[in-house]
């Protein structure tokens, strides 16, 4: 068992919120969900996603807070002591998801600091035909794209190896501030374009006639992978706050963040993308190809690009040093680890499995007909993540509800509805949902 009484800590309420809202917002906020919003018909996907955030997403969070405040420890640990070694698998996958997921969040990671240095010295694309080319021309050169993401995996693995309170904290709380005021600043520049009323009314204007199995289960993942729940990621995070604090303002906290970087990140991208007449539906090339292209286009467009560049890199390292934790976590809790070894082995073993992601776009290094990157992502986002999120909810909602009454109580008073909502949703409506979801809509 653990040391529970030398356990790092975050050193405030405000720290432990900046570096969560730091784990979920992400490139899963500002690269992923407009390309999957733009896919799926835009505004009726962006509806289904914040019915989802809140209602499914929200208490999922909730409930790896409980088992991590009351574990106090790694995914495995905690999950062993609360709950019992039965449960142990339950933390095992988690700790698998985000070895995946770190893998290939390194590379796209790597991506958004060669184009932060491009956008600084002035050469990326002017039109999506030079960007298209550009980009396919990097991702094709397999000494550029590793070592980025070598680059990148090491400054993630640098701030995690300072640990929770002098590493993580302290990097999101100066960190984080800057992106939401980079996101504002941007999305003000994309809105007041002429011509941006197009791009405003395919994202805010449903479609409700587009919703399908597949869109939902794309919105559920793009939930859970935003909110970086379901496996144990939150519960670590969960684990490192101080027991006076309320974890239920928080989880909403955290949750209304992600959602509105997420949307805000939209407002900056759709707009300009009808501004200038492209394709909002160009899938994963959407940041890298278009965006450049419309930078090009946009007055003082070259100043925008870097901050929004320089923005993704921002967003995407908190987020891979929340994965680096968890899994690093699991060394120093269970296997008595220091920090230092841990993260070291773990961030250099994760770079090595991310190669085959890294190369797989330029090389055409396919699983089943998707590269390997978008596998890994598919596997981790839309199998294991809402997986993990059903079984966690289970789980806290009929085992351990006397634990998260206790857990939900705080001084200032939580609203009385707000315990038996989250029981309901976790014994029955999260789990029927999730699982009419996955059926429903699960096509490789
Ligand atoms: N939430 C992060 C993002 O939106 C990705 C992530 C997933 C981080 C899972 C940690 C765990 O980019």
């Amino acid at each position: 068992m653990s040391d529970v009484t030398n356990r790092d800590q975050f050193g405030s309420r405000i720290g432990f919120i900046l570096a969560s809202a730091g784990s979920a917002v992400g490139l899963g906020n500002i690269w992923r969900f407009p390309f999957v919003a733009g896919e799926n018909g835009g505004a009726a996907f962006v509806f289904i996603y914040l019915l989802l955030v809140f209602c499914i997403g929200m208490p999922v969070m909730l409930a790896e807070f409980v088992v991590g405040r009351r574990g106090q420890g790694d995914p495995v640990g905690s999950l062993r002591r609360v709950a019992g070694k039965a449960f142990m698998p339950l933390g095992a996958m988690g700790i698998i998801a985000s070895i995946i997921i770190l893998s290939f969040y390194a590379v796209v990671g790597g991506w958004t600091i060669k184009y932060t240095l491009d956008a600084v010295i002035g050469s990326l694309g002017t039109d999506v035909a030079s960007a298209g080319a550009m980009f396919g021309a990097f991702v094709k050169n397999p000494f550029a794209v590793i070592g980025y993401q070598a680059l990148f995996m090491l400054g993630t693995y640098m701030v995690v190896a300072r640990g929770i309170g002098n590493g993580i904290e302290k990097f999101c709380t100066i960190f984080m501030p800057v992106l939401f005021l980079l996101l504002i600043v941007l999305a003000v520049r994309s809105v007041t374009l002429p011509g941006a009323a197009e791009g405003l009314a395919f994202y805010l204007k449903p479609d409700f006639s587009k919703v399908n199995g597949s869109m939902v289960l794309a919105a559920l993942g793009q939930a859970f992978f935003s909110l970086s729940i379901g496996i144990g990621v939150m519960l670590t995070y969960g684990s490192y706050l101080n027991k006076a604090e309320p974890i239920v303002s928080p989880a909403f906290q955290i949750c209304f963040l992600d959602s509105f970087v997420a949307f805000i990140a939209g407002l900056v991208i759709f707009p300009a993308v009808f501004a200038f007449g492209f394709e909002p539906g160009a899938g994963p090339g959407l940041t890298f190809v278009t965006l450049p292209a419309v930078f090009s286009k946009m007055p003082g467009g070259s100043i925008f690009a870097i901050a929004f560049f320089f923005l993704l890199v921002i967003a995407s390292l908190t987020s891979s040093m929340s994965l680096l934790e968890v899994i690093s976590a699991y060394f120093v809790d269970e296997r008595r680890w220091s920090r230092k070894k841990a993260t070291l082995v773990v961030a250099s073993f994760t770079f090595l499995l991310g190669v085959p992601s890294a190369i797989s776009l330029g090389g055409g290094l396919n699983l089943f007909g998707k590269s390997f990157l978008d596998a890994m992502d598919f596997i981790a986002s839309n199998v294991i993540m809402p997986l993990g999120g059903m079984g966690f909810a289970l789980l806290a909602g009929w085992l351990l509800h006397t634990m998260a009454r206790e857990e939900f109580s705080d001084a200032h008073g939580v609203p009385s509805i707000i315990y038996p909502a989250w029981r309901v949703i976790c014994c029955v409506v999260a789990p029927i949902a999730i699982g009419w979801i996955f059926i429903s809509g699960l096509k490789w």
